[in-house]
């Protein structure tokens, strides 16, 4: 299975997210310590991108700053109101100090 390498491990905010397009894929990169989740950046419930929310980092979520609702990182399934479809996760990994996103495949 191969990634896109999208940046250095390092060029990360722990608690912090990050936009990046890969192909056709908006995806929003949280670093939480040595752990990197990859989520889509857009917003289920309006055009709205989830990488200018706040990370969540105790609850492995990030919140939409439009209207409040906070994804999981780890199955991109809305855990608030409004949104109620859940955005794709993708596979990130770190190889190398190198985080690798990998948009074949499905992380959840
Ligand atoms: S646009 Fe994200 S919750 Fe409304």
């Amino acid at each position: 299975m191969s990634g896109t390498v999208v940046c250095r491990l390092d060029d990360l905010t722990s608690g912090a997210a990050a936009k990046f397009q890969v192909g056709d894929h908006s995806i929003a990169v949280v670093r939480l310590g040595d752990d990197v989740y990859a989520i889509g950046d857009t917003c289920s419930h309006a055009d709205i991108s989830l990488s200018d929310g706040e990370v969540l980092a105790d609850n492995c979520e990030i919140e939409c700053w439009k209207h409040g609702s906070r994804f999981s990182l780890k199955t991109g399934v809305p855990q608030t109101l409004p949104a109620t479809v859940p955005v794709p996760v993708y596979v990130a990994r770190v190889v190398d100090g190198m985080v690798e996103i990998d948009t074949e495949g499905a992380a959840a």
